[in-house]
């Protein structure tokens, strides 16, 4: 607990104002923003390009990065791409991939939008919808039997970003290698807040955030692609950085990944996010994942306590979010008068995945606390006091 004690003093923010909105952006750590404005003050500079010192050191601390990236989530640096957010690391598969009509695609119904319209977009391509049970958990079974001849790929969110639950991705992935089909997943909302292991998950695609539980800078994310599979995706954004020869109209493309890379990259923020997975590694990702597991246990009891709040999570399998509304209000009302009586940030509405509101015939949305490892028992006990109040209006 101490360590936790002492990770909340990197955190100027909690100063003021009780963060529980760490699912939709987390909190940034004071040495990333220190590495940040280090390479504005000392060495701003492209990469890739320059030869002149700071030049030749802003490229190799980008590539460092990758590096840290790659052992973060033990692959390999040619199969991290960077990109600005989860959204677009799914953007690049979906766009990638050369679906035939009549194709289908398995997702769940509790996707963020970022794993749903993308897919949507394509038109000619059929979704089949795994549904999730009433601990907001997909069976892979039920997987298993929407699989068909015409089925090409598996996407599943790892953790949901409402109700909190955690997908068994292994035995999903298990099953999409067994069927021959590619699988993608959405590591949004477990990135940072427990280990993964490429090599035991074995994904061909995962997006990653790097500004929600990886503690990096906002605009900052990547992709794991395979390496066999990234060859053949089609590109979308291609330009400076991407290709090695051009003759007359033909061009020669960079190698993986950088071919995915087009234009300039947001250097001090991917140099930012090498520094959060260094002070992830330092706090240890187990104890993070041991300490959110018991603020996820006291927020979702202390919510559940209070009467005239309905909780939709499954205190049987949720991670650092808690989702509820206060019977008969609006839970826009509800998070805004706790932000201007309590200072307390949550987020209310659709968290972008109406699907998700639709499974439990949600109106209006639902209010949602998140929490990471710089919150402690006092901001849920905050959190409690405040909603126990407004419960009482009524
Ligand atoms: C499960 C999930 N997928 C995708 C996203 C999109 O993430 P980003 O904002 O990094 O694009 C989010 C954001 O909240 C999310 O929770």
């Amino acid at each position: 607990m101490r360590k936790f004690k002492e990770v909340r003093q990197d955190f100027p923010i909690l100063n003021e104002f009780i963060y529980l909105d760490s699912a939709s952006t987390s909190l940034t750590p004071i040495p990333v923003i220190e590495v940040m404005n280090d390479y504005y003050c000392n060495y701003n500079s492209n990469t890739g390009r320059g030869n002149y010192r700071i030049a030749i050191k802003s490229s190799d601390k980008l590539e460092n990065a990758r590096v840290k990236i790659a052992e973060f989530i033990n692959g390999n640096p040619d199969e991290i791409v960077f990109t600005k957010n989860t959204t677009e690391a799914i953007n690049i598969v979906v766009n990638g991939l050369n679906f035939k009509k009549g194709d289908n695609v398995i997702v769940s119904n509790i996707e963020h939008h970022s794993n749903l319209v993308p897919w949507l977009n394509l038109g000619d391509l059929k979704l089949k919808i795994a549904k999730v049970d009433d601990s907001y958990t997909i069976d892979p079974e039920d997987v298993n039997d929407l699989i068909d001849e015409n089925t090409k790929l598996i996407a599943i969110t790892h953790i949901s970003n409402v109700f909190g639950s955690k997908q068994d991705i292994d035995e999903i992935s298990k099953i999409a290698k067994e069927n021959n089909l590619l699988f993608l997943v959405d590591a949004a909302q477990s990135a940072g807040y427990l280990p993964i292991d490429i090599n035991k998950i074995k994904p061909d695609f995962m997006a990653f955030p790097g500004h929600k539980g990886l503690l990096g800078p906002v605009g900052t994310g990547f992709l794991y692609l395979k390496k066999e599979i990234a060859e053949n995706l089609m590109l979308k954004n291609l330009g400076g950085g991407t290709v090695t020869n051009i003759e007359g109209n033909k061009f020669t493309l960079e190698d993986v990944p950088y071919r995915f890379e087009g234009g300039t990259q947001n250097i001090s923020g991917i140099i930012g996010l090498s520094k959060a997975m260094d002070y992830i590694n330092n706090i240890k990702i187990e104890s993070i994942e041991k300490y959110c597991s018991k603020l996820t246990e006291e927020l979702y009891e202390k919510i559940y306590s209070i009467d005239n709040i309905e909780v939709y999570g499954n205190p049987n399998n949720i991670h650092h979010t808690v989702s509820f509304n206060v019977k008969g209000l609006n839970p826009y009302d509800v998070s805004k008068i706790l932000d201007e009586t309590s200072n307390i940030c949550l987020r209310s509405g659709f968290h972008c995945s109406i699907p998700s509101l639709r499974s439990i015939n949600s109106e209006n949305g639902t209010i949602r606390a998140s929490i990471h490892c710089y919150n402690n028992f006092e901001d849920i006990k905050k959190l409690y006091d405040g909603l126990k109040l407004i419960s009482q209006l009524k």
